[in-house]
């Protein structure tokens, strides 16, 4: 299953990651990365970057912010940026980027500069047929007047005129959804903000390899980024090699499966913790980065943000057990979604088919 490719066929990885120009690699995994300022078998991801197809740097570990409760995220943001987070992750839809602002400025206040910081924001549903309005709000809650990165959240359009602002609802309590709506117009006007300069780069989300074969013949520029549900039990390995054929970075999203972290008593990813001494949350953002993606870490938890930091250099051996696992699951049928409204969309995940 093993097969050789070359560095140069992974634009976005960034040169100063890796040691080696060639790797062995399992689909389109890198086994093993290779550090060089780290001889422990622990590293900080929080020194690394992968590389855009904008040609912009990108830190390979953010800080979630989905459900950070009001009152939590503003401190969460701030800890998690003074203490080396180089990449915060929102959303619109979240309810909470004045407080990821609040959060921001409390970190600019103590010397942290605006450019040292990989600020993410996406737009909602509600807004796919207004990108530039959604943007702006964004950017008035964060406080900022660009965006690192701006995505489209989910493929579908929610009625912009509907009963609520973020979620309308049907009378019989459904969501509203416009059916006769495609993607490429949302993308469309994403090109056109990714020219007014308040977003550096523009990227989707939620993007299946049959969204990804839409949108891709038909843009004028390329997404920076495919922000997807990643992890053992979740690795859409095909999603994940179009992208980086195509040059599009892989954001890895709910690592630990999301609220509570129910991937942390997965029976393989406790092997390779005990193996190496480590939390299973480290060998869960280790899988990630060793598939050459940033991952997005969600806490509220200032010792939680500190320990997630901290990843270790997965071998061959720890890969062939994820990968086993991820393969056991496919054969069964019981691969782990764990984030998915309930649009009643064909997205086209073939795990959801
Ligand atoms: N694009 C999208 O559609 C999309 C969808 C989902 C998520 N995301 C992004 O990805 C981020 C991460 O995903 P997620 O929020 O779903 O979940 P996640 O990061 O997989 O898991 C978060 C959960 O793990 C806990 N946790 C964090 N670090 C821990 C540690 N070291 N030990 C034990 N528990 C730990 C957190 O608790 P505490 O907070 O209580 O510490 C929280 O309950 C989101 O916040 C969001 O920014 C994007």
């Amino acid at each position: 299953m093993r097969s050789f490719i070359h560095l140069s066929r992974l634009p976005h990885l960034s040169s100063r990651v890796l040691t080696r120009s060639c790797l062995p690699i399992s689909a389109a995994r890198l086994p093993v990365l290779r550090f060089h300022s780290f001889t422990t078998s622990t590293f900080k991801m929080t020194d690394r970057t992968f590389k855009l197809n904008t040609g912009a740097d990108i830190p390979a570990l953010g800080l979630g912010t989905w459900q950070s409760a009001p009152g939590e995220v503003a401190t969460a943001v701030e800890h998690a940026v003074t203490t080396g987070y180089k990449l915060v992750d929102g959303a619109y839809c979240y309810g909470n980027e004045d407080e990821v602002g609040q959060g921001l400025k409390a970190a600019f206040d103590k010397g942290i500069k605006r450019e040292d910081v990989f600020v993410v924001s996406k737009v909602w549903a509600s807004y796919n047929t207004r990108v530039e309005e959604g943007l702006d709000k964004s950017l008035k809650s964060l406080g900022l007047d660009y965006v690192d990165l701006f995505l489209v959240h989910w493929p579908l359009l929610l009625n912009p005129n509907g009963n609520d602002d973020r979620f309308p609802k049907l009378p019989d309590g459904s969501r509203d959804i416009i059916r006769d709506y495609s993607h490429l117009e949302t993308w469309k006007q994403m090109e056109a903000v990714y020219k007014t300069g308040k977003t550096k780069a523009v990227g989707v989300s939620n993007y299946s390899k049959k969204y990804l074969e839409e949108l891709l013949p038909v843009c004028t520029v390329v997404p920076a980024v495919n922000q997807i549900e990643n992890h053992p039990a979740l690795p859409q390995q095909e999603i994940v090699d179009l992208c980086r054929e195509r040059g599009i970075h892989i954001m890895a999203y709910s690592p630990f499966g999301s609220t509570g972290g129910p991937l942390f008593t997965a029976e393989p990813v406790v092997k390779v913790a005990d193996k190496h001494s480590v939390k299973p949350a480290a060998v869960l953002l280790s899988y990630n980065l060793s598939r050459g993606s940033t991952v997005l870490a969600k806490s509220v938890t200032p010792a939680r943000i500190d320990a997630n930091k901290a990843v270790i250099d997965l071998d061959a051996e720890d890969v062939k057990t994820l990968d086993d696992y991820s393969a056991q699951l496919t054969k069964e049928g019981k691969l782990q979604r764990f984030v998915y409204p309930p649009f009643g969309i064909n997205f086209g995940f073939p795990d959801k088919q």
